[in-house]
């Protein structure tokens, strides 16, 4: 994704698609990734930013958001909030931070519309700080091959009104070999298997943790 291009309608509903999600599992769910932030915090691809008063109040946040129309509703909730939080436009694949400058890292709903998850993980590892943790909140492919098939047929239709985003991918293989210390995974389904939600389901919660001792 350019500076100049983006997702101008995927941006301008994505408050209202997503207003049920956040007001039923994700109540749930923001409290165990963002909640359980700590210290310097990197949130990549904060979209509007609806994961923002989640965090502790003690958290320095740092936030990435690529596309254009997504940055200038997160910048406008952020002014909203009143909470200091410095915002960059920017891929997950191509961080602006030095090497080992945040204690935590956050995904929600991300990884899914990545350009390469090797490359976004890799540089979530490199700007973690040794014993530092990425959390993360995804959907990914189901396990079970008809589940999957069907996600692989939905794919290109799905990525052109969703954003980018590829329903099929297994994030949670990419996660587990992109060389953490340590990583908890959880397999999840919230929300009910029936179209059009069934293609975004399932889902993993979990964290990874960089080698070495944390400061
Ligand atoms: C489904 S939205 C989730 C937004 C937010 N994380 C949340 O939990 O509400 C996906 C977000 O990922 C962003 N995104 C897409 N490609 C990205 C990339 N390569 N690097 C970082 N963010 C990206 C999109 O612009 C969008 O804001």
């Amino acid at each position: 994704m350019t500076e100049e291009k983006g997702h101008r309608c995927f941006a301008g509903f994505y408050d209202r698609l997503s207003r049920r999600a956040e007001s039923t599992f994700m109540r749930e769910v923001r409290p165990r990734v963002q909640g359980a932030a700590r210290g310097r915090t990197l949130e990549i691809g904060l979209g509007t930013g609806a994961g923002l008063p989640y965090y502790p109040a003690d958290v320095t946040l740092v936030a990435v958001e690529p596309d254009p129309y997504m940055f200038k509703k997160a910048r406008d909730n952020i002014a909203d909030l009143k909470r200091e939080v410095e915002l960059q436009q920017a891929p997950a694949e191509d961080l602006p931070f030095p090497g080992e400058s945040f204690d935590t890292v956050v995904t929600t709903l991300v990884l899914c519309s990545v350009t390469s998850q090797m490359k976004a993980l890799g540089e979530i590892k490199r700007v973690l700080k040794p014993g530092g943790r990425y959390h993360f909140y995804e959907h990914v492919r189901y396990r079970n091959p008809i589940g999957g098939f069907a996600q692989d047929l939905v794919r290109p239709i799905w990525s052109q009104f969703g954003g980018g985003c590829s329903p099929n991918r297994r994030t949670w293989e990419a996660i587990e070999q992109a060389g953490f210390d340590e990583v908890s995974i959880e397999h999840e389904s919230p929300i009910p298997p029936i179209p059009p939600l069934c293609f975004v389901r399932p889902h993993i919660i979990g964290f990874a943790r960089k080698a070495g001792e944390s400061s």
